[in-house]
């Protein structure tokens, strides 16, 4: 045999010996691919081996060696085909194995409740226009509830029908953690009602008194009155309120703003009437309606500042002027997505909140 020969033989007996250690499923087709290559008596290598005796005598180096290499080789696939025959087993024996390819589980993430997002949302568009947010508490005296606001005692807004007052026991506040009086000392709070606010006009009287003008704010927030729930109507709902004070400020302005207001929040150029109204706390009054959709909505009151409220907080009623406006923020949702009943909002349905 010339040397071409044996290492051809060689060569095809490796690729056959690799071939079938691939395709063993199990440890028996794998041991019987053993025996055909491997094996000690009667396997093909060992056939092969014998041929090196026939090879020309200078030839027998390199033939040997490569004899050496493909042992080694094959050796080598059987091993790893054993180990991957045996691995196979295992993970039948174990179970499913961890598949770092299969996609991860859906984090179930909440949101934000659609009162809130609408929340965050007239903020940005209030923020450029230049009013900044401004809180004030949901417990309120009747000073800021009322008074301040120009709404005399005898106005029927105040009638405690009306309104959720607060029953509150001799020497406590209704505001936890907060003593109402010294020991010993006579509680002022039995004098001084307290109630749920009805409205987020009181936070205009909080800011005006800390705050000397130009005022640029706006207040989002709870307000409560005792109405029976229905479609329209809910004891709990939120409003915006807006306070610009400065000189020479006018009703154009108040409307560029509540129109520029609408535009934002609705997304297409809305027009904004006014029609005559009353509220105490502004002169002139009036109801802001907004055009969307071939309807005119109502959207809420608004006004030039009293001047009566201006003198209140120690503003001078000849030097600044001022606007003022109050909106439902459920009902502006309502319009945006077309919700039909308010009590959805505190129904907490998923299946409501979640398309939000
Ligand atoms: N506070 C009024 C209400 O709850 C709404 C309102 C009207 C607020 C006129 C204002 C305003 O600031 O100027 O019905």
């Amino acid at each position: 045999m010339d040397l071409p020969q044996f290492l051809a033989e060689l060569e095809s007996l490796t690729a056959e010996a690799h071939a079938a250690f691939q395709a063993a499923a199990d440890t028996a087709a794998l041991e019987a691919a053993r025996i055909e290559f491997l094996g000690a008596a009667k396997g093909r290598l060992k056939n092969a081996q014998k041929g090196l005796g026939a090879v020309a005598k200078d030839d027998k180096p390199a033939a040997g060696k490569r004899f050496n290499d493909v042992k080694t080789e094959i050796e080598g696939a059987f091993a790893a085909a054993q180990e991957r025959v045996s691995s196979v087993g295992a993970a039948k024996r174990e179970g499913p194995r961890f598949d770092p390819t299969l996609p991860g589980e859906r984090l179930r993430l909440g949101r934000l409740h659609p009162i809130t997002q609408t929340i965050e949302e007239l903020k940005d568009i209030m923020g450029r226009l230049g009013f900044t947010p401004a809180d004030g508490p949901e417990i309120e005296d009747e000073y800021h509830n009322f008074e301040a606001l120009n709404i005399p005692a005898e106005h029927p807004a105040r009638d405690p029908l009306d309104n959720f007052y607060l029953s509150v026991a001799d020497g406590q506040s209704p505001v936890p953690g907060k003593s109402s009086s010294a020991p010993g000392q006579k509680p002022a709070l039995t004098s001084r009602p307290l109630l749920l606010r009805s409205q987020t006009s009181t936070v205009q009287i909080r800011v005006m008194e800390k705050t000397q003008p130009p005022v640029r704010i706006i207040s989002l927030g709870r307000v409560y009155r005792p109405d029976e729930a229905d479609a329209t109507h809910y004891p709990i709902f939120h409003q915006m309120e807006g306070l610009l004070i400065d000189r020479q400020v006018t009703m154009a302005d108040l409307k560029s703003v509540l129109r520029m207001f609408a535009t934002s929040y609705l997304g297409e150029d809305v027009h904004v009437r006014f029609r005559p109204s009353f509220f105490p706390f502004t002169e002139p009054s009036v109801e802001a309606d907004m055009h969307w959709h071939d309807r005119w909505i109502e959207f809420g009151g608004a006004g030039m500042v009293d001047p009566n409220v201006l003198k209140a907080v120690g503003y001078d009623p000849e030097v600044y002027s001022g606007f003022a406006f109050g909106l439902g923020i459920e009902r502006l949702c309502m319009r945006r997505h077309g919700i039909t009943d308010i009590r959805e909002f505190y129904r907490n349905d998923v299946r409501f909140l979640e398309q939000f």
